[in-house]
């Protein structure tokens, strides 16, 4: 029989429930969730009951006592450190959502931790496993476009003053719109180009909404990545859903891809490319013919989040490097300073300075 990965769930009551849980019982072949912990007793209860999960409780130290080799952490952010330790020191593996924590401070500490116990950490970056955002990847690396220009990234919702909200409160949240959602954008386009953000500026704004704290509604970003390539990350939290275009673009010097709603919870999207490297010198006329090679392309959707559980839990069975390491986690953590500094002084950020 296969051996498969005893799962815990931390957090179950959020996205643990809408996609993780779910796609976890319906997809993930090596995977096998035993318990689910939840701060609400009736969250976990509940949960519990509606997908057959054998045992649940409110209290960290009775999920880590449980007979499982990894834990799913998914808390509001400023519980993921302390929750990643304590995972760390009862030697579970550890699938950590975004973003890794709310300080790089608490990264490192996270870090070492999880160093320490000698356990393997992944970061919830799922929107990798998009099939259209590895396509794009793949086109990417393989050179289809040339010398990399630009890429942008858009992820948006509609997210009005929720009473008790925990990410409308910056000392929860750490932040809004980019750090939410601008993270995820932050990591596809430096995994696409297989670079890192170097440099950072923008604007970030509390636009429409009156939330309880000053995190922003509205965060347009500017990258300069370490292959040269300019990005732009785009997140909004006061734009309808019905109107998210959720835009991927990457630009090089050979063509372009263009993309629509590869980037978020959904498996699906629309992505096209159009790759035609000039061959003639300057063209005055600048004869713009971009219907000639466009390429479209159309594949299955597979749920990110399954997938994500069943590569973790191979990466633990084959004993392997996960796809998402401490220090990728780390390094988003970075950025998302950087950025706070860049805000904060009105000017342009070198990550890590
Ligand atoms: N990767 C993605 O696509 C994605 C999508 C949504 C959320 N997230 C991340 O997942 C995490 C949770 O977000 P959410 O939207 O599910 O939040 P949520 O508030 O909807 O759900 C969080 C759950 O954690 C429980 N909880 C709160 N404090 C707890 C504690 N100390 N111990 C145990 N349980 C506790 C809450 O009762 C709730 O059930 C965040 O880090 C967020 O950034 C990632």
């Amino acid at each position: 029989m296969v051996k498969k990965i005893r799962w815990g769930v931390i957090g179950c009551g959020g996205i643990a429930a809408r996609r993780t849980i779910p796609e976890f019982t319906k997809m993930a072949s090596k995977a096998e969730l035993v318990s689910v912990m939840d701060i609400s007793e009736q969250r976990a209860r509940e949960v519990a009951e509606k997908f057959g999960i054998p045992h649940w409780c409110t209290q960290e130290k009775e999920i880590l006592a449980k007979d499982i080799d990894a834990v799913y952490i998914a808390t509001p952010s400023n519980k993921h450190a302390e929750q990643t330790m304590m995972s760390a020191c009862a030697g579970k593996h550890i699938l950590c959502e975004k973003p890794m924590a709310i300080s790089l401070v608490e990264a490192d500490a996270m870090t070492n931790a999880v160093t320490k116990a000698n356990v393997k950490f992944m970061l919830g970056f799922c929107m990798r496993n998009n099939v259209y955002n590895k396509k794009a990847r793949e086109l990417v690396q393989s050179g289809k476009l040339g010398q990399m220009v630009m890429g942008r990234a858009e992820l948006t919702c509609w997210y009005p003053p929720i009473p008790g909200a925990w990410r409308q409160d910056a000392k929860i949240s750490k932040g809004g719109a980019f750090v939410d959602m601008g993270t995820h954008c932050l990591d596809l386009l430096e995994w696409i180009m297989d670079t890192r953000a170097v440099e950072v500026t923008g604007f970030q704004d509390l636009l429409v909404h009156q939330y309880p704290t000053k995190v922003e509604d509205t965060s347009t970003i500017l990258v300069r990545f370490e292959n040269g390539a300019h990005g732009v990350i785009d997140n909004y939290f006061n734009l309808p859903d019905a109107a998210a275009q959720n835009v991927l673009e990457l630009h090089g010097t050979k063509g372009s891809i263009l993309a629509h709603g590869t980037i978020g919870q959904d498996p699906t999207g629309k992505m096209f490319s159009i790759i035609q490297p000039q061959e003639t010198g300057y063209d005055a006329h600048q004869v713009r013919n971009n219907e000639a090679a466009r390429d479209e392309y159309h594949f299955e959707g597979i749920g990110l989040y399954g997938q994500m559980i069943d590569l973790f839990s191979e990466c633990i069975l084959n004993d392997s490097e996960p796809p998402v390491p401490l220090a990728e986690g780390r390094h988003s953590m970075q950025v998302v300073e950087a950025i706070e500094r860049a805000m904060r002084e009105r000017r342009v950020v070198r990550v890590g300075e």
